[in-house]
């Protein structure tokens, strides 16, 4: 079973009412819930976090090499800022998604660059909270296939084989 950590960087425990007009009116126990069920659909275990610490977003990132298999994350405000989180992604070398729910791009200059996305396998920006379960949906793939070629071939059984005399 695929074992996926979504991380929550800062004020993203104020979703609902920080700036609904740029981050919606879900909260963040909401979002959590519809990551939960489409793990659930799909059969890969889940577990999400949220912290306003940068240290602590490290620790978590450090802690999941040989618990999880990939990880989501939106950094929030450290996205822009934080080479320490970059470098934890760096170090234990799991797959990472980038999550937005703005459109970063879209935004003020300063938000354009991502300290994240260089060691992310991809970053999904400006959908909302669906942005969570397209990650979800993405990361699932790419694992499986990577594990998929990984695994050895094994000869098809009854195969017909040439006999020489
Ligand atoms: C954010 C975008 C960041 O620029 C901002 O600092 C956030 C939220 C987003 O989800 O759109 O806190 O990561």
């Amino acid at each position: 079973m695929l074992r996926l950590l979504v991380l929550h960087g800062p004020n993203l425990n104020l979703l609902g009412t920080r700036e609904p007009s740029v981050y919606g009116q879900a909260s963040l126990p909401d979002i959590d819930k519809s990551i939960v069920r489409r793990a659930g659909e799909r059969g890969i275990a889940v577990q999400t976090k949220q912290t306003n610490v940068e240290g602590e977003l490290v620790t978590w990132i450090q802690n999941a090499r040989g618990h999880f298999d990939g990880i989501i994350i939106n950094p929030a405000a450290y996205t822009h800022t934080s080479i320490a989180i970059r470098d934890a992604i760096a170090a234990v070398a799991l797959p990472t998604v980038e999550v937005h729910l703005s459109n970063i791009h879209q935004r003020e200059e300063f938000r354009h660059h991502s300290f994240i996305a260089g060691v992310a396998l991809g970053q999904i920006s400006g959908f909302g909270p669906t942005g969570y379960l397209l990650a979800l949906d993405a990361l699932a793939a790419h694992l499986e296939a990577v594990s998929k070629a990984s695994r050895p071939r094994t000869a098809p059984k009854n195969k017909p084989t040439a006999s020489r005399r």
